[in-house]
């Protein structure tokens, strides 16, 4: 299954032609491994192959596949995108152990272009309560595993987490050492998103002109939003001579997030007269990257995030707007279509057939396979029943949900609900469980606690409801509600997404989604998330 079209290599070129390659800046994507530690983030295997096809054909330079020491399934996600991927290396993390670099080396062994991504933390207060070493210790580790790795592949790179807390001496040292026993890049993390602009750039230009052998690798920046300045320090890095950015799309990561590719990506692009650096990204896939990362990861974007947030490019006040139709460039500093947002455009209707259907998906960048394809169809016939004007943005909202939801072994079959003044609300659930059908009624307060009641009498289980989110896919009273559930069980949080023109139908689908996640997460056993930060 492909989720869009081929990416433009020809006009790529083109449109960097000319452009000096020492200013070229390799984008790192990491959505699939450190954006999926996000609590509640966990993506299905089908989820990750879309994800990373798409980045593929984005024109990403790296994608970071995962962390295949940390589970089964992350090893088998990592291993099918491998062979996957056709332009892009593809990188597997690892912690210094021999055992987690053998995983990774393992995994990422099929890859057209493979790489091994090594690190270890150290800062002070790592060394001391996470991994009891002393600095001469960890100096030690950095050589033997970035070795390690080498025996797999010529493509490793090295990491010292929290290497912006971290005493100079000791990151040199260790910088020394992988560059010695042949790290071909090495990454920087601001892993807890401490540092400001100034002086993540001294530390970069300190580096790449200190450590000997500095000037043979790429530097790269790895930074944490949680002071909101992680797009900042990227860009104040590769101003001080780091080529590689590693980002995630949406910003999506643990705590407050990553760099956001696509601000990274558009900064320079937007600003290239004083960030005069160059990618190989097509920036018109930004907008689908981002609906298909939410949709996939259920983390809602921003309305106002920079780039791809729903308000990006909106005008409500009189001014601007007046402002608008004399000459867009009053209030515009870059065309939508450069991020790929079209206008909402009407869709199509009730009497559309299933080739106009097919063709409609292909211009929005899917192919679905035939099961995929007719689920898809029944439904959109489903909803221009319901629905007047059925937009753009519809068609993708049931689709996404469609091939997150294909594999699921959980799966809502039918609904009713009563629900008003003078009677308690009831809503009756009917869901297919590994193929077998059951029926429950329940009752709550309120309509969609009795959904939520009625689905655990037919699939028990302790999770808690930490979130339960409802917003609109369109405009008007008919639009789609698109409905966020977030269910915690054990310190493991599961996100789960639902769309339909009925907002007790979402909320079901969403709360089942969220499910089917969690069995997948009691699956997997222990999660990345304790494992790497
Ligand atoms: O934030 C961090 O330090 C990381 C490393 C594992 C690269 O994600
Ligand atoms: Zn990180």
């Amino acid at each position: 299954m492909s989720t869009s079209g081929k990416h433009d290599t020809a006009s790529m070129v083109a449109a960097n032609a000319g452009k000096d390659p020492k200013d070229r800046v390799l984008i790192f994507d990491t959505t699939l491994r450190d954006g999926e530690q996000s609590p509640g983030a966990a993506m299905t295997m089908e989820d990750k192959l879309r994800v990373a096809e798409l980045l593929d054909e984005m024109g990403v330079d790296i994608i970071e596949a995962g962390f295949p020491i940390s589970s089964n399934g992350d090893f088998e996600a990592v291993s099918e995108i491998a062979k996957l991927v056709k332009n892009a290396v593809v990188c597997g993390l690892s912690r210094s152990s021999f055992a987690d670099i053998d995983r990774a080396g393992e995994a990422v062994r099929h890859a057209v272009k493979p790489r091994i991504h090594t690190f270890i933390s150290t800062s002070p207060v790592h060394r001391k309560w996470k991994l009891q070493m002393d600095a001469d210790q960890v100096v030690a580790a950095v050589g033997a595993s970035v070795a390690r790795a080498r025996s797999y592949t010529d493509n490793v790179e090295w990491s010292a987490e929290d290497a912006t807390r971290t005493e100079r001496d000791v990151l040199l040292r260790c910088c020394e050492i992988a560059i010695k026993q042949g790290a071909t890049t090495i990454n920087i993390p601001d892993t807890v998103g401490y540092s400001v602009p100034e002086e993540y750039y001294e530390l970069i230009k300190m580096l790449r002109e200190t450590v000997p052998g500095g000037d043979k690798v790429v530097w790269s920046t790895h930074c944490h939003n949680d002071l909101g300045m992680a797009v900042a320090n990227s860009l104040a890095g590769v101003r001080a001579g780091a080529r590689q950015i590693e980002c995630t799309i949406n910003g999506l990561g643990e705590r407050a997030g990553n760099a956001a590719l696509e601000e990274v990506v558009m900064a320079m692009k937007v600003r290239g007269d004083i960030l005069p650096y160059w990618t190989e990204v097509d920036s018109t896939k930004f907008t689908r990257a981002s609906k298909l990362v939410a949709a996939v990861s259920a983390f809602p974007v921003q309305y106002n995030k920079a780039v791809v947030g729903r308000n990006a490019f909106a005008h409500e006040s009189g001014i601007h707007q007046d402002g608008m139709l004399k000459n867009v460039e009053t209030y515009e500093i870059m065309k939508p279509e450069t991020v790929g947002l079209s206008k909402s455009t009407l869709s199509l209707g009730k009497l559309s057939g299933r080739a106009a259907f097919k063709d409609k998906l292909k211009q929005l960048g899917y192919e679905l396979g035939d099961n995929a394809f007719q689920d898809a169809f029944r439904r959109f016939k489903d909803l221009a029943d319901k629905k007047k004007l059925v937009f753009d943005e519809d068609i993708e909202a049931l689709v996404d949900q469609e091939v997150a939801t294909q594999y699921d072994r959980i799966k809502l079959v039918g609904l009713s609900v009563s629900a008003g003044t003078g009677a308690p609300p009831k809503a009756s659930v009917t869901l297919e469980v590994d193929g077998v059908q059951t029926s429950k009624d329940a009752s709550g307060d309120g309509p969609v606690d009795s959904i939520f009641k009625a689905i655990k009498a037919i699939v028990p289980h302790e999770a808690r409801l930490p979130l339960y989110q409802v917003m609109a896919v369109t405009e008007g009273t008919d639009a789609q509600a698109e409905v966020m559930v977030r269910l915690e069980e054990n310190g493991k949080e599961v996100t789960g997404r639902g769309a339909d023109t009925d907002t007790m139908v979402a909320s079901a689908r969403a709360y089942v989604t969220a499910l089917n996640k969690l069995l997948m997460k009691r699956q997997r056993g222990p999660n990345a998330q304790a494992m790497a930060s």
